[in-house]
């Protein structure tokens, strides 16, 4: 048998896309609470002001706010051993930086954490996934300042008191990675223009964005190591792991300018890779930033502080992959994070993102032979449209997706890495945060809501439900 008992499968969510209740319980805003609904033609807007009567996702979501209980209750019907989460920073910290936490937000996941313990389900919580403080936003330019280390440390160290007994695995930031990308400068960084936000929100060649960027994310490395430490010194119990967008890119063609590209593309995984669970920045990071004109502002301390906070496990996210071509001739493929040339051996969503099992399999390998620490999947899945007819939802294409990488997840355990997790991405449907539709469906619990916000937030159980339900009893044994 492939899969090592109490392997952990399960399913992974974030608090902006899923939770609700965006300004009770003593909440304050997040960015994310700034983005309007959007769809691929037109993109999410980022409002400063909000606007009244305008469409902001995060505001509701699928509302596990206050469904929380009937959403674990599904998810133990399933079998999940292990649930992601993030934990909203708004909930505990409304503007990011007070001196005392919100003792209502604090109690609202430890609801949420003993629920889950009732059924064994094992939380594996991301502290910030796309929730930076908008207060931190206006007040200090978010992670570009790095004051905003101390907040996020005063954060941590309340989740990390608090919910002893009740969590033990930690991810410090989802995709890190996405700050490099650009696509992370509101969500990841909470960065801004004296102004307001920065301009777009994808991604930009501006010198000066990149220059802060790359800070930003320094910010974050010394951030995610303090609190490994922190957690090494002081909760020998916990588990601290990194989480990087994964991205595996192929060489379009055997020229060798492709095959190089190939390789400089898949840093993306390994600029960030290297710090977290290496504990320092890789070989190739000087030649990077002199290529990109930038200089990071490292403290004296900084280096040590990396070094001695290496995280416990790598976890990634992992949706398709793409090819590097130096022809701009060649036709691009869609992403959200990773771009790249199309592959004409591959399938893709109906939103453009190439269908790729065997990619898993590789970039697994890649991972493992680099860090030899354990691995989880934390996040992979199809976003498709469902429909909902007499009260069942014929998800065929998603359990195809899926039982090819969980196939190709099991070849990697026989070639020798060790994937200790499986969590499919919005295991119960929730807002998607490239383009903040609705109707971009990854899970197994169908949820009544639309683009528009209307809907009665019923859950229906999907035909994927039972599939998965299958897998985890047999322990990935039937695949059928
Ligand atoms: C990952 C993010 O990039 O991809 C999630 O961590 C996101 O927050 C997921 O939802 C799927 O992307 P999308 O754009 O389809 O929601």
């Amino acid at each position: 048998m492939a899969f090592p008992r109490g392997f952990y499968w399960g399913g992974a969510t974030a608090a902006n896309q899923f939770e609700g209740g965006w300004n009770e319980g003593g909440k304050g805003d997040s960015v994310a609470d700034h983005l309007t609904a959007g769809t691929v033609s037109s993109p999410r807007e980022f409002h400063n002001q909000l606007h009244p009567g305008a469409n902001y996702p995060s505001h509701e979501a699928v509302d596990f706010y206050h469904h929380y209980k009937e959403d674990i209750a599904l998810m133990a019907e399933m079998g999940f051993r292990m649930f992601r989460l993030s934990i909203n920073w708004t909930r505990i910290f409304p503007n990011g930086d007070e001196e005392e936490p919100n003792r209502e937000g604090i109690e609202f996941y430890r609801s949420v954490f003993e629920e889950l313990k009732k059924y064994h389900i094992e939380p594996l919580v991301t502290i910030s996934h796309y929730e930076t403080p908008y207060g931190l936003m206006c007040d200090y330019d978010g992670w570009a300042n790095r004051k905003t280390i101390d907040y996020y440390m005063n954060y941590v160290k309340v989740l990390f008191h608090e919910y002893q007994g009740l969590v033990k695995y930690w991810l410090t930031f989802n995709e890190i990675n996405s700050l490099q990308m650009g696509v992370g400068d509101i969500l990841a960084g909470g960065l801004r223009t004296k102004d307001g936000p920065l301009p777009g929100f994808g991604a930009s060649a501006d010198q000066k964005l990149l220059q802060k960027r790359y800070q930003a994310l320094h910010h974050q490395f010394i951030a995610s190591a303090k609190a490994v430490i922190l957690a090494h010194e002081q909760y020998p119990e916990y588990q601290v792991g990194c989480m990087v967008a994964g991205g595996c890119t192929y060489p379009y063609t055997c020229n060798p300018d492709d095959v190089l590209k190939a390789q400089k593309d898949m840093r993306m995984n390994w600029y960030c890779g290297d710090v977290q669970a290496r504990g320092a920045y890789p070989y190739f990071a000087q030649s990077m930033w002199d290529e990109m004109g930038i200089t990071i502002n490292q403290e004296e301390g900084d280096a040590e502080t990396l070094k001695a906070g290496v995280v416990d496990f790598y976890s990634l996210s992992y949706y398709m992959s793409t090819c590097a071509s130096t022809d701009p001739k060649v036709l691009a493929a869609g992403g959200n994070l990773v771009f790249g040339a199309k592959n004409p051996y591959l399938k893709a969503s109906d939103w453009g993102w190439q269908i790729d099992p065997k990619g898993m399999r590789y970039l697994l390998n890649e991972l493992y032979a680099r860090y030899q620490k354990p691995i989880m999947i934390v996040e992979n899945g199809l976003g498709a449209v469902d429909e909902l007819i007499d009260g069942q939802v014929h998800d065929p294409y998603r359990i195809d997706y899926l039982r090819e990488h969980i196939q190709q997840l099991e070849l990697a355990i026989k070639d020798g890495v060790d994937v200790i997790a499986y969590l499919p991405w919005g295991c119960i449907d929730l807002i998607s945060i490239s383009t903040g539709e609705m109707k971009k469906r990854y899970g197994f619990v169908y949820v009544d809501k639309n683009n528009d916000g209307s809907g009665t937030l019923n859950r229906y159980r999907k035909d994927s439900f039972y599939w998965f339900k299958k897998v985890i009893a047999t322990n990935g044994e039937d695949l059928k």
